[in-house]
Protein backbone atom coordinates (compact mmCIF):
# COMPACT_ATOMS: atom_id res chain seq x y z
CA UNK A 1 0.00 0.00 0.00
CA UNK A 2 1.45 3.68 -0.91
CA UNK A 3 1.85 5.40 1.98
CA UNK A 4 -0.93 8.01 2.56
CA UNK A 5 0.70 10.96 4.75
CA UNK A 6 -1.02 13.11 7.29
CA UNK A 7 -2.40 16.55 5.90
CA UNK A 8 0.12 19.36 6.74
CA UNK A 9 -1.26 22.57 8.81
CA UNK A 10 -3.00 25.21 7.49
CA UNK A 11 0.01 27.22 5.63
CA UNK A 12 0.92 29.93 3.12
CA UNK A 13 3.44 29.32 1.01
CA UNK A 14 4.62 32.36 -0.59
CA UNK A 15 7.13 31.63 -3.68
CA UNK A 16 9.49 34.88 -4.90
CA UNK A 17 10.00 33.98 -8.23
CA UNK A 18 7.22 32.42 -8.82
CA UNK A 19 7.45 33.15 -12.77
CA UNK A 20 11.00 31.64 -12.47
CA UNK A 21 12.14 28.39 -14.34
CA UNK A 22 12.74 26.77 -10.84
CA UNK A 23 9.20 27.50 -10.40
CA UNK A 24 8.26 26.28 -13.58
CA UNK A 25 9.76 22.63 -13.93
CA UNK A 26 9.94 21.51 -10.83
CA UNK A 27 8.25 24.05 -7.73
CA UNK A 28 4.60 23.42 -9.43
CA UNK A 29 4.90 20.15 -10.36
CA UNK A 30 6.35 18.84 -7.09
CA UNK A 31 3.09 20.53 -4.82
CA UNK A 32 0.44 19.31 -7.23
CA UNK A 33 1.81 15.88 -6.58
CA UNK A 34 1.20 16.42 -3.04
CA UNK A 35 -2.64 17.18 -4.09
CA UNK A 36 -4.50 14.09 -5.08
CA UNK A 37 -2.86 12.13 -2.00
CA UNK A 38 -4.29 14.45 0.35
CA UNK A 39 -0.74 15.87 1.53
CA UNK A 40 -1.91 19.23 1.30
CA UNK A 41 -4.71 20.34 3.94
CA UNK A 42 -7.74 22.21 2.68
CA UNK A 43 -6.78 25.64 4.41
CA UNK A 44 -3.48 25.95 2.56
CA UNK A 45 -2.71 28.69 0.34
CA UNK A 46 0.08 29.04 -2.47
CA UNK A 47 0.58 32.32 -3.25
CA UNK A 48 3.17 33.43 -5.98
CA UNK A 49 5.74 36.84 -5.86
CA UNK A 50 7.31 37.82 -8.78
CA UNK A 51 7.61 41.39 -10.64
CA UNK A 52 5.39 40.88 -13.73
CA UNK A 53 1.87 42.12 -13.72
CA UNK A 54 -0.56 39.29 -13.93
CA UNK A 55 -4.18 38.01 -12.63
CA UNK A 56 -4.74 34.58 -10.49
CA UNK A 57 -6.39 33.86 -13.62
CA UNK A 58 -3.69 34.62 -15.75
CA UNK A 59 -1.49 33.22 -13.52
CA UNK A 60 -2.73 29.97 -12.87
CA UNK A 61 -3.19 29.16 -16.49
CA UNK A 62 0.51 29.60 -16.73
CA UNK A 63 0.86 26.95 -13.36
CA UNK A 64 -1.85 24.38 -15.32
CA UNK A 65 0.68 24.51 -18.16
CA UNK A 66 3.80 23.91 -16.04
CA UNK A 67 2.17 21.23 -14.50
CA UNK A 68 0.54 19.61 -17.70
CA UNK A 69 4.03 19.69 -18.91
CA UNK A 70 5.66 18.25 -16.58
CA UNK A 71 3.52 15.83 -14.64
CA UNK A 72 2.50 12.57 -15.98
CA UNK A 73 -1.42 11.28 -15.74
CA UNK A 74 -2.52 14.26 -14.35
CA UNK A 75 -6.13 14.20 -12.63
CA UNK A 76 -8.07 16.62 -13.42
CA UNK A 77 -10.16 17.15 -10.34
CA UNK A 78 -7.29 17.44 -8.58
CA UNK A 79 -5.54 19.45 -10.72
CA UNK A 80 -8.95 22.02 -10.30
CA UNK A 81 -8.55 22.03 -6.32
CA UNK A 82 -4.87 22.85 -6.61
CA UNK A 83 -5.23 25.76 -9.24
CA UNK A 84 -7.68 27.01 -6.63
CA UNK A 85 -5.09 27.32 -3.92
CA UNK A 86 -3.22 29.52 -5.59
CA UNK A 87 -3.11 33.38 -5.86
CA UNK A 88 -0.45 35.93 -7.55
CA UNK A 89 0.73 39.43 -6.11
CA UNK A 90 3.31 41.49 -8.01
CA UNK A 91 6.13 42.94 -6.10
CA UNK A 92 8.81 44.29 -7.38
CA UNK A 93 12.12 43.31 -5.24
CA UNK A 94 14.57 45.57 -7.10
CA UNK A 95 12.63 48.60 -6.91
CA UNK A 96 11.23 48.17 -3.26
CA UNK A 97 7.65 48.37 -4.63
CA UNK A 98 4.26 46.47 -4.31
CA UNK A 99 5.05 44.94 -0.52
CA UNK A 100 1.77 46.48 0.58
CA UNK A 101 -0.45 43.99 -1.65
CA UNK A 102 1.77 41.47 -0.22
CA UNK A 103 0.68 42.36 3.45
CA UNK A 104 -3.03 42.62 2.07
CA UNK A 105 -2.98 39.21 0.95
CA UNK A 106 -1.62 37.69 4.31
CA UNK A 107 -3.34 39.54 6.89
CA UNK A 108 -5.22 37.78 9.33
CA UNK A 109 -3.42 34.70 8.65
CA UNK A 110 -0.61 34.93 11.29
CA UNK A 111 -1.41 32.04 13.34
CA UNK A 112 -0.85 30.20 10.17
CA UNK A 113 2.68 28.73 8.79
CA UNK A 114 3.86 31.13 6.33
CA UNK A 115 6.75 29.50 4.51
CA UNK A 116 9.02 31.98 2.10
CA UNK A 117 10.28 30.20 -0.47
CA UNK A 118 13.20 32.40 -2.15
CA UNK A 119 13.96 31.05 -5.45
CA UNK A 120 15.28 33.85 -7.02
CA UNK A 121 18.90 35.08 -7.48
CA UNK A 122 20.85 35.31 -4.26
CA UNK A 123 21.51 39.16 -4.61
CA UNK A 124 17.83 39.61 -3.54
CA UNK A 125 18.37 36.93 -0.55
CA UNK A 126 19.18 40.20 1.32
CA UNK A 127 16.59 42.72 -0.22
CA UNK A 128 13.74 40.07 0.34
CA UNK A 129 14.42 38.97 4.10
CA UNK A 130 14.85 42.72 4.69
CA UNK A 131 11.90 43.94 3.41
CA UNK A 132 9.42 40.97 4.87
CA UNK A 133 10.99 42.11 8.40
CA UNK A 134 10.41 45.76 7.61
CA UNK A 135 6.85 44.93 6.70
CA UNK A 136 5.67 42.71 9.54
CA UNK A 137 5.77 39.72 7.43
CA UNK A 138 7.80 37.52 9.50
CA UNK A 139 5.36 35.59 12.16
CA UNK A 140 6.10 32.97 15.18
CA UNK A 141 5.35 30.48 12.48
CA UNK A 142 7.47 31.80 9.60
CA UNK A 143 10.20 30.00 7.47
CA UNK A 144 12.25 30.66 5.11
CA UNK A 145 13.94 28.16 2.39
CA UNK A 146 16.49 29.44 0.27
CA UNK A 147 18.18 28.17 -3.06
CA UNK A 148 21.56 27.62 -3.48
CA UNK A 149 24.79 28.81 -4.92
CA UNK A 150 24.55 30.43 -0.86
CA UNK A 151 27.26 32.72 -1.62
CA UNK A 152 30.46 32.49 -4.34
CA UNK A 153 33.28 31.98 -1.25
CA UNK A 154 33.57 31.00 2.08
CA UNK A 155 33.05 35.04 3.06
CA UNK A 156 30.37 35.69 0.77
CA UNK A 157 28.12 32.83 2.04
CA UNK A 158 29.03 34.02 5.67
CA UNK A 159 27.43 37.70 4.58
CA UNK A 160 24.31 35.76 2.97
CA UNK A 161 24.21 33.85 6.72
CA UNK A 162 24.29 36.89 8.29
CA UNK A 163 21.69 38.67 6.41
CA UNK A 164 19.22 36.01 6.34
CA UNK A 165 20.16 35.13 9.89
CA UNK A 166 19.17 38.81 11.07
CA UNK A 167 15.72 38.35 10.01
CA UNK A 168 14.74 34.52 10.68
CA UNK A 169 16.20 32.35 13.69
CA UNK A 170 18.54 29.74 12.63
CA UNK A 171 15.39 26.51 13.39
CA UNK A 172 13.48 28.91 10.45
CA UNK A 173 16.08 28.99 8.03
CA UNK A 174 15.90 25.88 5.45
CA UNK A 175 18.91 25.82 3.17
CA UNK A 176 17.70 23.39 0.45
CA UNK A 177 20.23 20.98 -1.50
CA UNK A 178 17.95 18.90 -3.43
CA UNK A 179 20.54 15.94 -3.53
CA UNK A 180 19.22 15.56 0.02
CA UNK A 181 15.71 14.94 -0.78
CA UNK A 182 16.63 12.34 -3.19
CA UNK A 183 14.85 8.44 -2.73
CA UNK A 184 18.07 7.06 -2.84
CA UNK A 185 20.32 9.18 -1.03
CA UNK A 186 18.04 8.69 2.16
CA UNK A 187 18.16 5.24 1.14
CA UNK A 188 21.95 5.49 1.85
CA UNK A 189 21.19 6.10 5.32
CA UNK A 190 18.65 3.14 5.67
CA UNK A 191 21.49 1.28 4.09
CA UNK A 192 24.18 2.58 6.57
CA UNK A 193 22.00 2.72 9.47
CA UNK A 194 18.83 -0.13 9.56
CA UNK A 195 20.99 -2.85 8.59
CA UNK A 196 23.73 -4.41 11.04
CA UNK A 197 25.93 -6.14 8.08
CA UNK A 198 27.53 -2.77 6.46
CA UNK A 199 28.80 -1.41 9.74
CA UNK A 200 31.45 -3.25 10.89
CA UNK A 201 33.38 -3.28 7.47
CA UNK A 202 32.98 0.66 6.61
CA UNK A 203 35.82 1.86 7.70
CA UNK A 204 39.75 1.64 6.85
CA UNK A 205 40.20 -1.80 7.58
CA UNK A 206 37.74 -3.30 4.60
CA UNK A 207 37.27 -0.28 2.17
CA UNK A 208 39.62 0.55 -0.20
CA UNK A 209 38.40 3.64 -1.30
CA UNK A 210 35.11 5.81 -2.38
CA UNK A 211 34.21 7.50 -5.71
CA UNK A 212 31.22 9.94 -6.19
CA UNK A 213 30.23 10.86 -9.58
CA UNK A 214 27.28 13.03 -10.51
CA UNK A 215 27.44 12.78 -14.75
CA UNK A 216 25.36 14.49 -16.35
CA UNK A 217 24.79 14.85 -20.61
CA UNK A 218 23.15 17.99 -20.96
CA UNK A 219 25.43 21.38 -21.37
CA UNK A 220 24.82 24.44 -19.51
CA UNK A 221 22.18 25.81 -21.88
CA UNK A 222 20.19 28.93 -21.00
CA UNK A 223 21.11 29.05 -17.92
CA UNK A 224 25.52 29.87 -19.47
CA UNK A 225 25.47 33.44 -17.50
CA UNK A 226 24.95 32.15 -13.96
CA UNK A 227 27.27 29.55 -14.52
CA UNK A 228 30.16 30.92 -15.94
CA UNK A 229 30.10 32.90 -12.80
CA UNK A 230 29.94 29.83 -10.35
CA UNK A 231 31.19 26.51 -12.64
CA UNK A 232 31.11 22.87 -11.14
CA UNK A 233 33.27 23.52 -8.12
CA UNK A 234 30.98 25.74 -6.81
CA UNK A 235 27.46 24.44 -8.29
CA UNK A 236 28.06 20.78 -7.96
CA UNK A 237 31.22 19.88 -5.46
CA UNK A 238 30.47 22.63 -2.94
CA UNK A 239 26.64 21.33 -1.96
CA UNK A 240 25.86 17.97 -3.38
CA UNK A 241 28.96 15.95 -3.49
CA UNK A 242 29.81 16.68 -0.18
CA UNK A 243 26.71 16.67 1.04
CA UNK A 244 27.09 12.93 -0.19
CA UNK A 245 30.25 12.36 1.20
CA UNK A 246 29.13 13.38 4.46
CA UNK A 247 26.19 10.74 4.29
CA UNK A 248 29.05 8.00 3.33
CA UNK A 249 31.52 8.97 6.09
CA UNK A 250 29.33 10.49 8.79
CA UNK A 251 29.45 8.54 11.97
CA UNK A 252 25.92 6.97 13.30
CA UNK A 253 23.66 9.67 14.68
CA UNK A 254 22.11 9.35 17.70
CA UNK A 255 18.85 9.98 15.84
CA UNK A 256 17.18 11.64 12.97
CA UNK A 257 16.59 14.66 14.64
CA UNK A 258 18.25 17.34 12.79
CA UNK A 259 20.66 18.71 14.56
CA UNK A 260 21.78 14.66 15.38
CA UNK A 261 22.38 14.06 11.57
CA UNK A 262 23.89 17.88 11.04
CA UNK A 263 26.49 17.35 13.89
CA UNK A 264 27.52 14.44 12.24
CA UNK A 265 27.75 15.80 8.49
CA UNK A 266 29.28 18.82 9.83
CA UNK A 267 32.36 16.59 11.79
CA UNK A 268 33.20 14.97 8.43
CA UNK A 269 33.17 18.13 6.80
CA UNK A 270 35.77 19.83 9.13
CA UNK A 271 37.87 16.78 9.08
CA UNK A 272 38.37 17.20 5.00
CA UNK A 273 41.71 17.89 4.33
CA UNK A 274 42.48 21.44 3.84
CA UNK A 275 44.53 21.37 0.36
CA UNK A 276 47.91 23.17 -0.12
CA UNK A 277 48.73 24.26 -3.37
CA UNK A 278 50.84 21.61 -4.57
CA UNK A 279 48.07 19.78 -3.53
CA UNK A 280 46.09 21.51 -5.71
CA UNK A 281 47.85 20.64 -8.68
CA UNK A 282 48.35 16.95 -7.60
CA UNK A 283 44.47 16.21 -6.15
CA UNK A 284 42.06 18.05 -9.06
CA UNK A 285 41.33 18.37 -12.68
CA UNK A 286 39.26 20.79 -14.11
CA UNK A 287 38.13 20.76 -17.56
CA UNK A 288 35.41 22.17 -20.02
CA UNK A 289 33.43 20.52 -22.61
CA UNK A 290 34.46 21.23 -26.62
CA UNK A 291 31.64 20.20 -29.16
CA UNK A 292 31.53 16.60 -29.49
CA UNK A 293 28.10 14.27 -29.99
CA UNK A 294 25.91 13.74 -26.71
CA UNK A 295 22.58 12.31 -25.67
CA UNK A 296 22.16 11.52 -29.16
CA UNK A 297 22.67 14.24 -31.05
CA UNK A 298 25.63 16.92 -32.06
CA UNK A 299 26.41 19.72 -29.71
CA UNK A 300 28.50 22.57 -29.25
CA UNK A 301 31.13 23.62 -26.59
CA UNK A 302 30.95 25.80 -24.15
CA UNK A 303 32.32 28.31 -25.54
CA UNK A 304 30.48 28.63 -28.25
CA UNK A 305 27.06 28.01 -25.84
CA UNK A 306 28.29 31.07 -23.66
CA UNK A 307 29.48 33.42 -26.88
CA UNK A 308 33.09 34.40 -24.83
CA UNK A 309 36.23 32.00 -26.10
CA UNK A 310 37.95 33.42 -23.12
CA UNK A 311 36.22 31.76 -19.93
CA UNK A 312 38.13 29.86 -17.81
CA UNK A 313 34.94 28.40 -16.10
CA UNK A 314 35.08 24.71 -15.38
CA UNK A 315 32.44 22.69 -16.59
CA UNK A 316 33.88 19.38 -14.76
CA UNK A 317 36.07 19.09 -11.70
CA UNK A 318 37.42 15.50 -10.40
CA UNK A 319 39.17 15.11 -6.81
CA UNK A 320 40.99 13.12 -4.91
CA UNK A 321 39.81 14.08 -1.32
CA UNK A 322 41.35 12.86 2.02
CA UNK A 323 39.19 12.66 5.34
CA UNK A 324 41.26 13.02 8.31
CA UNK A 325 40.16 11.09 10.91
CA UNK A 326 40.43 7.34 12.48
CA UNK A 327 37.65 5.50 10.52
CA UNK A 328 38.86 6.69 6.91
CA UNK A 329 42.92 7.56 7.30
CA UNK A 330 44.53 6.64 4.03
CA UNK A 331 40.69 5.69 2.34
CA UNK A 332 40.62 8.36 -0.56
CA UNK A 333 37.39 9.81 -1.78
CA UNK A 334 37.61 10.19 -5.68
CA UNK A 335 34.69 12.69 -6.64
CA UNK A 336 34.16 13.64 -10.38
CA UNK A 337 31.18 15.80 -11.94
CA UNK A 338 30.64 17.51 -15.07
CA UNK A 339 28.40 18.30 -18.02
CA UNK A 340 28.29 17.07 -21.37
CA UNK A 341 29.58 13.96 -20.10
CA UNK A 342 29.19 9.93 -21.42
CA UNK A 343 25.95 9.35 -20.03
CA UNK A 344 23.51 10.31 -17.07
CA UNK A 345 24.83 9.03 -14.22
CA UNK A 346 25.07 9.66 -10.28
CA UNK A 347 26.34 6.81 -8.02
CA UNK A 348 28.04 5.52 -5.13
CA UNK A 349 31.11 3.08 -5.25
CA UNK A 350 32.48 1.33 -2.34
CA UNK A 351 35.68 -0.37 -3.71
CA UNK A 352 36.23 -3.19 -1.02
CA UNK A 353 39.60 -4.49 0.26
CA UNK A 354 41.17 -7.76 -1.61
CA UNK A 355 41.07 -10.76 0.32
CA UNK A 356 43.80 -11.10 2.31
CA UNK A 357 44.62 -14.40 0.83
CA UNK A 358 43.46 -17.19 -1.77
CA UNK A 359 42.96 -20.31 -1.24
CA UNK A 360 42.08 -21.24 -4.68
CA UNK A 361 43.87 -22.22 -8.07
CA UNK A 362 45.50 -19.74 -10.33
CA UNK A 363 43.06 -21.03 -13.32
CA UNK A 364 39.85 -20.34 -10.13
CA UNK A 365 40.66 -16.75 -11.95
CA UNK A 366 41.36 -13.67 -10.40
CA UNK A 367 39.34 -12.51 -7.15
CA UNK A 368 37.72 -8.92 -7.91
CA UNK A 369 37.34 -7.05 -4.40
CA UNK A 370 33.90 -6.60 -3.59
CA UNK A 371 32.27 -3.52 -4.46
CA UNK A 372 29.17 -1.79 -3.16
CA UNK A 373 27.52 0.60 -6.01
CA UNK A 374 24.68 2.83 -4.80
CA UNK A 375 22.75 4.21 -8.03
CA UNK A 376 21.15 7.60 -7.01
CA UNK A 377 19.72 7.96 -10.75
CA UNK A 378 19.03 6.75 -12.80
CA UNK A 379 17.36 3.10 -12.10
CA UNK A 380 17.42 4.08 -8.83
CA UNK A 381 19.20 0.77 -6.87
CA UNK A 382 21.84 -1.05 -4.93
CA UNK A 383 23.88 -3.70 -6.48
CA UNK A 384 26.56 -5.74 -4.59
CA UNK A 385 29.75 -7.12 -6.58
CA UNK A 386 30.26 -10.26 -4.87
CA UNK A 387 31.97 -13.30 -6.10
CA UNK A 388 30.41 -16.76 -6.82
CA UNK A 389 31.57 -20.27 -7.95
CA UNK A 390 30.84 -20.45 -11.63
CA UNK A 391 27.70 -23.09 -11.72
CA UNK A 392 28.71 -26.39 -13.15
CA UNK A 393 30.81 -29.52 -13.39
CA UNK A 394 34.65 -29.28 -13.57
CA UNK A 395 37.13 -27.23 -11.71
CA UNK A 396 36.53 -24.63 -9.68
CA UNK A 397 36.12 -21.17 -11.21
CA UNK A 398 34.99 -17.54 -10.07
CA UNK A 399 32.95 -15.57 -11.03
CA UNK A 400 31.95 -11.99 -10.09
CA UNK A 401 28.03 -11.18 -10.65
CA UNK A 402 25.76 -8.24 -8.21
CA UNK A 403 23.67 -9.06 -6.18
CA UNK A 404 21.26 -6.71 -7.70
CA UNK A 405 18.34 -4.88 -6.47
CA UNK A 406 16.60 -2.17 -9.07
CA UNK A 407 14.00 0.00 -6.84
CA UNK A 408 11.88 0.15 -10.04
CA UNK A 409 11.54 -3.73 -10.19
CA UNK A 410 11.61 -4.07 -6.74
CA UNK A 411 9.29 -1.48 -5.78
CA UNK A 412 6.09 -0.70 -8.25
CA UNK A 413 6.19 2.83 -7.09
CA UNK A 414 6.50 6.19 -8.75
CA UNK A 415 9.66 7.71 -6.97
CA UNK A 416 8.34 11.18 -5.76
CA UNK A 417 10.85 14.22 -6.77
CA UNK A 418 13.26 15.46 -4.04
CA UNK A 419 11.33 18.61 -3.82
CA UNK A 420 8.11 17.19 -3.30
CA UNK A 421 9.67 15.69 -0.15
CA UNK A 422 11.92 19.00 0.71
CA UNK A 423 8.74 21.60 0.05
CA UNK A 424 6.75 18.89 2.85
CA UNK A 425 9.27 19.13 5.62
CA UNK A 426 9.78 22.36 5.34
CA UNK A 427 5.99 22.97 5.83
CA UNK A 428 6.34 20.58 8.71
CA UNK A 429 9.15 22.26 10.11
CA UNK A 430 11.49 19.20 9.89
CA UNK A 431 15.00 20.79 9.14
CA UNK A 432 16.71 17.18 8.66
CA UNK A 433 17.55 17.44 5.36
CA UNK A 434 18.50 20.83 5.03
CA UNK A 435 21.97 22.53 5.60
CA UNK A 436 22.80 24.06 8.84
CA UNK A 437 24.49 27.41 8.69
CA UNK A 438 27.74 26.15 10.18
CA UNK A 439 27.87 23.17 7.62
CA UNK A 440 27.36 25.20 4.74
CA UNK A 441 30.43 27.41 6.25
CA UNK A 442 32.68 24.03 6.77
CA UNK A 443 32.23 23.34 3.16
CA UNK A 444 33.15 26.41 1.86
CA UNK A 445 35.84 26.51 4.37
CA UNK A 446 37.42 23.82 2.10
CA UNK A 447 36.22 24.65 -1.10
CA UNK A 448 38.43 28.26 -0.65
CA UNK A 449 41.81 26.83 -1.23
CA UNK A 450 41.16 24.92 -4.65
CA UNK A 451 39.62 28.39 -6.03
CA UNK A 452 41.88 30.56 -4.34
CA UNK A 453 45.36 28.26 -6.21
CA UNK A 454 43.19 27.99 -9.56
CA UNK A 455 42.48 31.60 -9.44
CA UNK A 456 46.02 32.40 -8.93
CA UNK A 457 47.70 29.68 -11.11
CA UNK A 458 45.08 31.45 -14.39
CA UNK A 459 45.71 28.01 -16.06
CA UNK A 460 42.57 26.96 -18.48
CA UNK A 461 40.56 23.99 -17.53
CA UNK A 462 41.38 20.94 -19.42
CA UNK A 463 39.51 20.61 -22.94
CA UNK A 464 37.32 17.49 -23.37
CA UNK A 465 35.15 16.40 -26.22
CA UNK A 466 31.46 16.25 -25.20
CA UNK A 467 30.38 12.40 -24.90
CA UNK A 468 33.15 11.51 -23.04
CA UNK A 469 34.37 10.48 -19.59
CA UNK A 470 35.81 14.06 -19.30
CA UNK A 471 40.01 15.44 -19.86
CA UNK A 472 42.32 12.19 -19.88
CA UNK A 473 43.56 13.69 -16.67
CA UNK A 474 40.87 12.49 -14.66
CA UNK A 475 41.88 9.13 -15.23
CA UNK A 476 44.92 9.47 -14.78
CA UNK A 477 44.46 10.94 -11.60
CA UNK A 478 42.90 7.45 -10.48
CA UNK A 479 44.52 5.43 -12.19
CA UNK A 480 48.47 6.37 -10.87
CA UNK A 481 46.69 4.75 -6.96
CA UNK A 482 46.21 1.97 -8.93
CA UNK A 483 42.74 2.44 -9.29
CA UNK A 484 40.25 3.24 -11.81
CA UNK A 485 36.88 4.77 -12.12
CA UNK A 486 33.72 2.44 -11.31
CA UNK A 487 32.37 1.64 -14.75
CA UNK A 488 28.88 0.04 -15.28
CA UNK A 489 29.90 -1.79 -18.47
CA UNK A 490 32.73 -3.46 -16.78
C1 LIG B 1 21.80 21.85 -9.72
C2 LIG B 1 22.91 22.46 -10.52
O1 LIG B 1 21.96 22.13 -8.36
O2 LIG B 1 21.82 20.43 -9.90
C3 LIG B 1 22.78 22.10 -11.98
O3 LIG B 1 22.87 23.86 -10.36
C4 LIG B 1 22.68 20.61 -12.16
O4 LIG B 1 23.86 22.61 -12.73
C5 LIG B 1 21.60 20.03 -11.24
O5 LIG B 1 22.35 20.35 -13.51
C6 LIG B 1 21.63 18.51 -11.27
O6 LIG B 1 20.51 18.03 -10.56
P1 LIG B 1 19.86 16.62 -10.92
O7 LIG B 1 18.78 16.45 -9.89
O8 LIG B 1 19.34 16.73 -12.32
O9 LIG B 1 20.96 15.62 -10.80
Amino acid sequence: MPNRPAPTDPFDLVVFGGTGDLTYRKLLPALYHREPVGHICEDARIIAVSRRQLTDEEYREWAGKAICEHVKDVDQDALGRFLKRIQYVSVDVAQNTGWEALEEKLAGREDVIRAFYLSVSPDFFGPICSALGEHNLVTEKSRVTIEKPIGKDGTSAHEVNETVGSVFKEHQIFRIDHYLGKETVQNLMALRFANVLFEPLWNSAHIDHVQITVAETLGVESRAGYYDTAGALRDMVQNHLLQLLCLVAMEAPESMAPDSVRDEKLKVLKALRRMTPEMVERNTVRGQYRSGASAGGAVRGYLEELGNDTSTTETFVAAKVDIANWRWANVPFYLRTGKRLASRVSEITIQFKDVPHSIFLPDAGRIAANKLVIRLQPDEGVKMQVMIKDPGPGSMRLREVPLDMTFAEAFNARHPDAYERLIMDMIRGNQTLFMRRDEVEAAWAWIDPILSHWSHVKESPKPYTSGTWGPSSSIALIERDGRTWHDESD
